[in-house]
């Protein structure tokens, strides 16, 4: 195992293709991502519904092959590595936290959280006292000996993130995990994230909607369409994207301006290059009308994803469904 690498998660030229049968054909969920996750770093991953988050969240987490493209995890290429070293592996650098379902219905939460320890060979007792430690810890443990079944929302997400915890991975791959929570005990969840941030140095990817999630990430990469199309800085506004945020452009070359920056710049159309140079590009409208707003272009009204009413005139991405919104 390389104790010198820079990265806890790096991943090169990442596509998926989902094989379908259907008359729509295949789906290209990722085309040609890069990522790279510093130790101790926590990144938050934002887009729209059906972007290909949660596609990116396995194919990082060694859950699922992608159909390109290489994961590193701590230093080892994942794509090079046999089935038991995979596992062995991802036991002692990665855990998962999903939206709901993180835990199996027929046991206890202690037996929950103690199963992954189980899985490293700590004997029954020891995993079991660790378990109910986490647990307290979490201000569980008095619900310990409950079936998941048995436990609110918000109490399943506790033993799910102590779950998560036992392996003292260094790094927490987390896909919506306060998306079912309330917004009490998503803020607690998301306390606590904080303190293992900040005490423990643990690196986090964290799929979100939530704008206090994303705030407390030290970045935010902006997926649309299996492409990356911007990040933005820490403490960003989701409102006001235009603030922090950087355009990424792709290994294909593309750039896709999102909605807001479009309007801001005119809206679709024809470009001229005014100036290029290394790391620099500046267009500038081709069109006889000065700006292309003239046609009468605004952002919609109704998301399309969902069919949220906008009440709100500026906001660019839907409360309800995370959507950016498109312009009309
Ligand atoms: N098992 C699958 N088979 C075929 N297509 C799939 C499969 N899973 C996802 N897709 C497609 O891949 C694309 C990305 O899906 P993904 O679940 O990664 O999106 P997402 O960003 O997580 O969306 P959401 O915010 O709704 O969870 C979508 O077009 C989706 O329909
Ligand atoms: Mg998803």
């Amino acid at each position: 195992m390389s104790e010198n690498t820079d990265s806890i998660l790096e991943a090169n030229a990442l596509y998926h293709i989902y094989d379908s049968k259907a008359e729509d054909g295949n789906v290209v969920a990722l085309r040609g991502l890069h990522v790279n996750v510093k130790p101790g770093e926590a990144v938050a991953v934002v887009g729209p519904s059906g972007s290909g988050k949660s596609t990116l969240l396995k194919c990082l987490g060694g859950l699922m092959k992608p159909s390109a493209g290489n994961v590193s995890l701590d230093g080892n290429n994942m794509t090079r590595l046999t089935g038991q070293e995979l596992i062995l592996l991802r036991q002692k650098t990665v855990s998962f936290i999903f939206q709901e379902g993180n835990l199996l219905p027929h046991l206890s939460a202690l037996d929950n959280v103690a199963q992954p320890l189980r899985h490293q060979k700590v004997s029954p007792k020891e995993a079991k006292r660790r378990a109910q430690e986490l647990l307290d810890e979490l201000g569980m443990g008095n619900r310990s000996r409950g079936l998941p079944s048995t436990l609110s929302g918000g109490e399943q997400q506790r033993v799910a993130i102590a779950r998560a915890l036992i392996t003292q991975p260094r790094l927490i791959l987390a896909d919506e995990p306060t998306g079912a929570l309330d917004p009490i005990t998503s803020r607690e969840v998301l306390a606590l994230f904080k303190e293992l941030h900040e005490e423990k140095g643990v690196a986090f990817l964290i799929v979100t909607h939530s704008a206090e999630v994303a705030a407390f990430c030290d970045r935010s990469l902006e997926l649309r369409d299996g492409r990356f199309i911007a990040q933005h800085g820490a403490n960003f506004e989701v409102d006001d994207l235009a603030e922090t945020r950087e355009l990424i452009v792709d290994d294909l070359g593309t750039v896709s301006f999102p909605p807001d920056i479009l309007l801001e710049m005119g809206g679709a159309g024809r470009y001229e290059v005014e100036d290029i140079g290394n790391g620099k590009l500046v267009l500038v409208s081709a069109e006889e009308n000065e700006s292309l707003l003239v046609g009468g272009k605004t952002l919609a009204s109704t998301c399309p994803a969902c069919n949220h009413q906008y009440v709100d005139e500026e906001i660019q991405r839907c409360p309800d469904c995370g959507s950016s919104r498109p312009m009309v």
